[in-house]
Formats: structure tokens, sequence, C-alpha cells
């Protein structure tokens, strides 16, 4: 059975724009700030989707950005819409990036439809300088054992793999990764239904539309709201393993 993904429907640009999250580049700009990036500071947009990100991080706060995305559909955006930027096509399980080549990884809305965390996770630490920082926002289930029942709908979306955020927090720190920042931004999860219902009527009818009806949107929202979702930022440093292991 085909799995639709649900970033690469229209109903999610005409909702959300450019950018494909809850809170758009609001987040973003809290991220440079708490990161303490600086000017010529490299950085991987890790699922970039359309590209607009790495455009924002250049062109507001002058970092040397590239974004990473598996999806010919989002790649081929961001190449025609920011011709002077890097895109690269590829997964965050493999990155093609030298060790200890970036300041910082930024994974907006983008980690949960990754399949295999673990990897990512050390992936993004491999990739990352000493002291690097990790920044990832993501919908995060406050219920998580409901988040199994969704694993049953062929969609491909952030809704469909929610966090559990303890589980992250565990991977994070097995990693080597120091998390120094927390927040729940769940507002902009809100914020963002009130729009889809506005313009689509119900959250029904839209998952029915962003899936071209391959799934049923009555009983996928029903689900979702029983996971309860809600919205995160977190933000991770990368903690050398010398430091780690001092009697090593
Ligand atoms: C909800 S969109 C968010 C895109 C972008 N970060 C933004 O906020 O506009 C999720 C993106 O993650 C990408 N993605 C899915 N699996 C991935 C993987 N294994 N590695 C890297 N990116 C992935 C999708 O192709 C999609 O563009």
């Amino acid at each position: 059975m085909k799995t639709h993904n649900a970033y690469e429907s229209s109903c999610m640009t005409e909702i959300m724009g450019e950018t494909l999250r809850p809170g758009g580049l609001r987040l973003t700009d809290i991220g440079v700030a708490y990161c303490n990036l600086l000017p010529g500071d490299t950085v991987l947009d890790l699922g970039c989707g359309r590209g607009a990100t790495v455009d924002y991080l250049y062109r507001k706060h002058h970092l040397s950005a590239v974004g990473i995305d598996p999806s010919e559909k989002m790649i081929e955006i961001a190449k025609g819409n920011y011709g002077h930027a890097v895109f690269y096509q590829g997964k965050g399980e493999q990155l093609p990036f030298a060790d200890e080549s970036f300041d910082c990884v930024f994974a907006e809305c983008s980690l949960s439809l990754m399949e295999s965390l673990d990897t990512v996770i050390n992936q993004v630490y491999r990739v990352l300088k000493d002291n690097g920082r990790f920044f990832m926002t993501d919908i995060y289930a406050k219920n998580s054992a409901a988040v199994i029942k969704l694993g049953n709908y062929s969609i491909n979306s952030c809704m469909s793999r929610m966090h559990d955020l303890d589980m992250l927090r565990d991977k994070l720190q097995q990693t080597g990764f120091f998390i120094f920042y927390w927040e729940d931004y769940s507002q902009y999860l809100k914020e963002l239904f009130v729009k889809i219902i506005f313009s689509y009527g119900s959250m029904h009818n839209f998952w029915h539309a962003a899936s071209e009806k391959c799934i049923n949107g009555d009983e996928f929202y029903r689900i979702i709201k029983q996971c309860n979702p809600g919205y995160f930022l977190m933000i991770g440093r990368k903690e050398s393993k010398t430091l780690r292991c001092p009697g090593v």
C-alpha cells in the first residue's frame, strides 16, 4: 500500500506557507538566539523541506547554512526558490558530511518523520563540532501510549509519529548531548489547528484532503486527539567524549 507524504501535499503549503511547521520562523529566531549563533557559523537544516529556513538563516542571521532532505520534490522546490543556497538530497540516517562540520544542526518538525531516530541522533552527534548545538522543534504526545494506533494509517506526517519526550531525552543524553533548554510551545499547534478549521471546516476534512483521501480523516483525527499532541522546543549541546568520561 502506498504511504502518502502529507508534507508534500498542497494542503500543507496552503495552510502553513513555505515553512511546514507550527510557529513558522518565530521559533527559528529563538533557536538562533538560544544557541548563541554568530554570523558565519555553520548550520545544517536537517529535513529542510522547501528550503525557506536555510534562506532565512543566511539572509537574516548571516549564517552559513545548508539543507538536506530525502524528498526529491522538496529539494527541487528548494533549489528552484533559493538558487544561491546549497541543498542536498539525503537522509538524516546517513549524513554526507565530514565529522565535526557544523556549529549547529536544526531539525524543525522533521525528526518525528525519520525512521531510525537512534541512527539520526548518532549522525547529528558525529557532524557537530564539540559544544555544537542540536536545535529541535517537533510534535510530542502527552499521552504517548496511544501513538502506536497511528502507525496503521498510510500517511507520513509528524502527527502520525509524535515523540515520546522522555524517550527522546534519554536517547539524546545516552548519545552524549546535554539538554540545556526545553520549552512547551503547544500554543503554536493550537494556532495551526484553528487556521485549519477555519479553512477546511474541520480537522477531519483536512486529514482527508491532505492524504488525498487515502485515509479515513475522522478516525485518524480521533486517535490524534487521544494522543493529546503538543509542540516542544529542545536544545542539546554536544559534550565531548573525553569530558563525559574523565577517568578514561
Ligand atoms: C514537516 S516537514 C518540515 C520541513 C522543514 N523543516 C520546515 O519546517 O519547513 C518534514 C521534512 O522532513 C523530511 N524528512 C523525512 N524523513 C527524513 C529523513 N529520514 N531525513 C531527513 N529528513 C527527512 C521530509 O522530507 C520533510 O521535508
